[in-house]
């Protein structure tokens, strides 16, 4: 008997230190980007997980490192600008942007919306290539508010806010991004709620995420996800999507990216679910199965966000291995194309999540 009593004890005493250390597993803390840019961690203090966002420069992913669900290994999933703040203003490659009120681009920065026409910034205006786009959205350089946290036993999130409330030019339609950014044994998730501000007139929206997932890209396999067949959007040379589809069987695990080290096969191409709706692709996943580390990472996307976008060219232009991923809510271009385009009516607020995990 006491024998027994004593085990019983140390059973509970081992029941109440995993729940001590689990009630202070999580953790959210203040830090920087080079001293000079605020930024915030969020950190699974037992597994030494965390995701860190650039809260001065527009709530930008920093830094995701997680563990494989299966073997516990550790990785660093996404390329970072090494702690250089100059790099992160400079944003040359949008390394973990958030890209809204629009990703990718808008053809000419033009678009027409019920009775008037618009003229965003041309931001890509290059002779070689030659391209004249307004990309990526308007997030850089925004300082974002800290307005929520949530800490339990199994998660912690952040809540980041931003309030566009300024017509600014081509965008003359105010509005609030809300931002949750959440660790859990599931892995990152960020969840986005977008509010039309104004009483009664529409805003164009869609939006995008700028992950590079770090892998070494030529040996890695891509694979869109199994749920539905995919079209690969036709984009003419001022990378626009000219309407043009085409059935596409590739990135089916068949294969990795190929190419060589230095010069993995150029990708930056954007494909289209057909079939969207069927209820295998509530949730849509991409894995990059890297042979080097033979670990997965997955992106997944609910239902607001249905296409995906793969850039490998993170190694040719600045010599950094990675596979950008980037799960887009609507088409390139949809401010003119409409495809997947989310008009908000005032007062009205659209959502979306996405997130990643290691395999
Ligand atoms: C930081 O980034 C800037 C801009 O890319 C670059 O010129 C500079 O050399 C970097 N600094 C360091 C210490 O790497
Ligand atoms: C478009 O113009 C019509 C006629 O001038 C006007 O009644 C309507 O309110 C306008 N719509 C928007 C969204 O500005
Ligand atoms: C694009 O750049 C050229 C010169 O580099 C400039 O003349 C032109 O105004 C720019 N276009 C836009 C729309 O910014
Ligand atoms: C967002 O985060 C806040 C505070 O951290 C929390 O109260 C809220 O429930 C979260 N919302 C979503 C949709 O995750
Ligand atoms: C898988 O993709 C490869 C190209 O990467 C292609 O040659 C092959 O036909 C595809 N397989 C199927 C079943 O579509």
């Amino acid at each position: 008997m006491g024998r027994c009593s004593k085990a019983l004890r140390l059973a509970s005493l081992i029941f109440i230190l995993a729940r001590a250390s689990n009630a202070t597993r999580y953790s959210i803390v203040d830090t920087t980007i080079g001293g000079v840019l605020a930024a915030k961690r969020i950190q699974n203090d037992d597994t030494s997980e965390y995701v860190e966002t650039i809260v001065d420069y527009g709530g930008r992913v920093e830094d995701l490192v997680l563990n494989s669900r299966t073997t516990g290994v550790q990785r660093k999933v996404l390329l970072t600008h090494h702690d250089n703040a100059t790099a992160v203003l400079e944003n040359k490659w949008w390394k973990g942007m958030l890209l809204l009120p629009w990703a990718n681009r808008i053809a000419y920065g033009k678009y027409e919306f019920f009775n008037a026409s618009y003229q965003l910034p041309v931001n890509e205006n290059t002779t070689d290539p030659p391209r004249h786009n307004a990309l990526h959205g308007l997030m850089p350089g925004r300082k974002l508010t800290v307005t929520g946290s949530q800490i339990t036993t199994s998660s912690a999130s952040l809540q980041l806010s931003y309030h566009f409330d300024k017509p600014l030019p081509g965008y003359p339609f105010t509005f609030d991004v809300v931002i949750n950014y959440t660790l859990s044994e599931s892995g990152f998730s960020m969840h986005f709620t977008v509010t039309n501000r104004m009483e009664s007139f529409p805003m164009p929206f869609y939006m995008g995420w700028h992950p590079y997932f770090v892998c070494t890209a030529y040996k890695t396999y891509v694979v869109l996800d199994k749920c539905t067949t995919w079209n690969h959007v036709e984009l003419n040379t001022n990378m626009d999507p000219t309407g043009i589809t085409k059935l596409y069987h590739g990135l089916n695990g068949s294969q990795p990216i190929g190419g060589t080290e230095t010069n993995p096969t150029f990708f930056d191409d954007e494909f289209k679910p057909v079939s969207p709706d069927s209820p295998e692709c509530n949730v849509i996943q991409t894995r990059l199965y890297d042979v080097d580390t033979s670990q997965t990472a997955v992106l997944w996307q609910d239902s607001s966000f249905r296409l995906v976008h793969v850039f490998t060219g993170s190694e040719s232009l600045f010599h950094e291995d990675a596979i950008a991923v980037e799960p887009m809510s609507g088409m390139a271009d949809a401010y003119n194309n409409h495809d997947h385009l989310s008009v908000l009516s005032g007062g009205e607020t659209w959502s979306g999540s996405f997130g990643v995990y290691v395999e």
